[in-house]
């Protein structure tokens, strides 16, 4: 789990790592059980089996995609595919570049490296990876002023990994140095549905079909979310009923945690809400909407806006953040007569390439 999770106020519950043990159980571990991403799987396949014929170390990836679209997930999967070891580490963590040069001169040959959050490197470190990658060696710098020393240090041939919520606040010298990078898109409901019945399957809950539908058009797109909901909804059928998960147990349970008609949680909504009431639906600057609903800017950015974006309800313009005529709608309102009839006009599908 990420740092920023754990900063997340309980305003935002729908994203906060709990029920770990059980999140584990629930990771696919490998290829074949990563369901969705079909584009992204079929790219990764290739990168991983020319690697495997050639006998190396693939090419660095970077995975880039909002949060529990499955980045940590993929990240162990290389690992797993390529029959070596995952080293984990993230972004805030390599604060140092000495903490990094550590890390690095650890790495056995064929060693997977995972770096989450790796927009969040510090410069030092960032610098040192850039040598790293290419070269497969370090200068670690010892003492300071005049007489400071730079010694290198050999680094095993290794394959990193950098995941990342905002590709966009990558430097340029970073992105380019990764060889291939995987845009991980929000899942379709049909493919919610399958990791549902899949993670139903693992956790002995019997989730009836139109059920499992319902859930998964509530999931935001998000596998995670689509796990988490699963488990509050077994919760209430175990408590309130005889344990199966029907259709009628699946929205009385999404009643009760909040979850409205298009799966938006109460963070969401505080942003549309936001837009629309205070702002009479923009253009208004991010930092002043985060402001405004008592959030975190990059949570709002990173975990409500690309899902709002996407859902048509939210655009995001050089002067800001309007609300399209969908949102006003999806609050009972009836939008004013200029206003934009739908995000997606505005804003191409993937809301992570240019921010
Ligand atoms: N394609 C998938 N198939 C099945 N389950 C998935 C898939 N992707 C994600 N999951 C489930 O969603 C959970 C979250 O995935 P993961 O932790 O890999 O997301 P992430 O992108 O790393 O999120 P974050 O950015 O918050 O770190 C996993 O525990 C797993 O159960
Ligand atoms: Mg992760």
């Amino acid at each position: 789990m990420t740092d920023r999770d754990q900063s997340m106020p309980p305003m935002s519950p729908s994203l906060v790592d709990g029920d770990g043990d059980i999140e584990v159980s629930l990771r696919p571990k490998n290829l074949y059980d990563f369901i969705g991403q079909p584009r992204v799987r079929e790219q990764l396949e290739l990168v991983l089996s020319g690697a495997k014929q050639r006998g190396a170390a693939p090419d660095h990836i970077l995975l880039s995609g909002p949060p529990g679209l499955g980045k940590t997930s993929l990240a162990m999967i290389i690992a797993a595919e390529m029959g070596t070891s995952l080293r984990l580490t993230s972004g805030p963590a390599l604060e140092r570049a000495g903490d990094l040069a550590a890390m690095l001169s650890n790495l056995v040959e064929g060693d997977v490296l995972f770096i989450d959050e790796i927009h969040r490197i510090s410069r030092p470190a960032e610098e040192m990876l850039y040598l790293a990658m290419e070269d497969f060696r370090v200068d670690v710098v010892v003492g300071k002023g005049p007489g400071a020393t730079s010694i290198p240090l050999e680094v095993s041939p290794f394959t990193l990994v950098g995941a990342t919520t905002r590709s966009g606040a990558l430097t340029g010298p970073l992105r380019d140095r990764f060889g291939f990078t995987a845009h991980m898109d929000f899942y379709e409901p049909g493919e919610l549905q399958r990791i549902l019945m899949r993670s139903a399957r693992i956790l002995g809950v019997e989730l009836e079909n139109d059920a499992s539908h319902e859930i998964a058009r509530r999931s935001r797109g998000t596998p995670r979310i689509a796990n988490r909901l699963l488990r509050r909804v077994r919760d209430y059928a175990e408590v309130r009923s005889d344990g199966i998960v029907t259709m009628d147990i699946a929205r009385a349970a999404l009643r009760v945690y909040d979850v409205d008609q298009l799966g938006l949680d109460r963070l969401d909504r505080a942003v549309l809400q936001s837009l629309v009431r205070s702002f009479n639906g923009g253009p208004v600057g991010a930092a002043t909407l985060a402001v405004a609903v008592g959030e975190e800017p990059a949570t709002v950015e990173e975990v409500c806006e690309p899902y709002l974006v996407r859902a048509g309800m939210l655009a995001r313009t050089p002067r800001g953040r309007i609300a399209t005529a969908a949102a006003w709608e999806h609050l009972g309102l009836v939008p004013p007569a200029d206003t934009v009839a739908s995000g997606i006009t505005v804003r191409a599908r993937e809301p992570h390439d240019d921010e």
